[in-house]
């Protein structure tokens, strides 16, 4: 049996940057493991988001695993410092890319979507002393819950969006960063909300580009030929099913999914 890598996230989110990885990593098998009974992880304190964290990567060791992937900005920008000096096997993080905004920004500005929790962290604040010029911090309380409700669409999600985006509407925005890893499954109705040319990026292929170096250079990448296989773990048992239909959509074979 191939050993596995393994994603964690506060709930569904994480799919979106296992799907980067397995664009890159075709034959590993993974586990994806969130934790939908504590989320959201972003409206909680620090020391809540770095208790769950850690339970949540003891809980995949226990699983044959050769790596973790923190598939979730505010449990990395929290928790993962502590994570990377606890754990026995390599770990990668998430972040917002606020350096790569800043590339791609022109004469406009950059808004970076995010939970409450994330955007009040040391790592954050500290990545905006770097790259923060006409940066704007949006916290989305009550965003993420509408992907965790499969809820992609409709008038509600149109109406929360209304409310966030509001102040942002009329300015020029070049960049919206996806500083969390649940918005990405929601870009097509924030982006009726912006320019055409207004770019949208977030994390999640940088993580995977970190994560393939990582084993590569670890020498633990699987020789193996065969399809990678994908399993899928929360913590509330009943969101499996739409973790698989999110995936899924995303245009991934259901034969992958054990
Ligand atoms: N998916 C998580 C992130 O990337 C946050 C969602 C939550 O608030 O739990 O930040």
């Amino acid at each position: 049996m191939k050993k596995a890598i393994a994603f964690m996230d506060s709930g569904l989110g994480g799919i979106s940057v296992m799907a980067e990885a397995r664009k890159l990593l075709p034959y590993e098998n993974f586990i994806m493991y969130g934790d939908s009974k504590n989320a959201p992880y972003g409206e909680k304190t620090d020391g809540e988001v770095t208790r769950l964290t850690i339970n949540a990567a003891k809980k995949l060791l226990e699983y044959n695993i050769k790596a973790l992937v923190i598939a979730c900005n505010t449990a990395t920008s929290i928790a993962g410092k502590k994570l990377y000096t606890k754990m026995p096997i390599p770990i990668v993080g998430i972040v917002p890319p606020l350096k790569q905004a800043q590339g791609l920004k022109k004469e406009g500005e950059i808004l970076v979507m995010l939970t409450p929790a994330a955007a009040k962290s040391h790592t954050i604040q500290n990545m905006l002393r770097h790259y923060g010029e006409n940066t704007n911090i949006l916290p989305c309380p009550g965003l993420m819950e509408f992907v965790e409700r499969g809820e992609l669409k409709g008038e509600n999600l149109h109406k929360k969006l209304e409310t966030l985006l509001n102040p942002y509407i009329n300015k020029k925005i070049d960049v919206v960063a996806l500083g969390c890893t649940h918005y990405p499954f929601l870009t097509e109705e924030i982006r009726n909300f912006f320019d055409k040319d207004t770019a949208f990026i977030n994390g999640g292929d940088e993580s995977a580009r970190t994560l393939k170096a990582l084993l590569e250079k670890q020498g633990l990448l699987t020789q193996d030929k065969t399809p990678g296989k994908t399993l899928f773990l929360n913590s509330s048992e009943d969101k499996i099913p739409l973790m698989k239909e999110l995936y899924l959509s995303l245009g991934f074979d259901k034969e992958e999914i054990i």
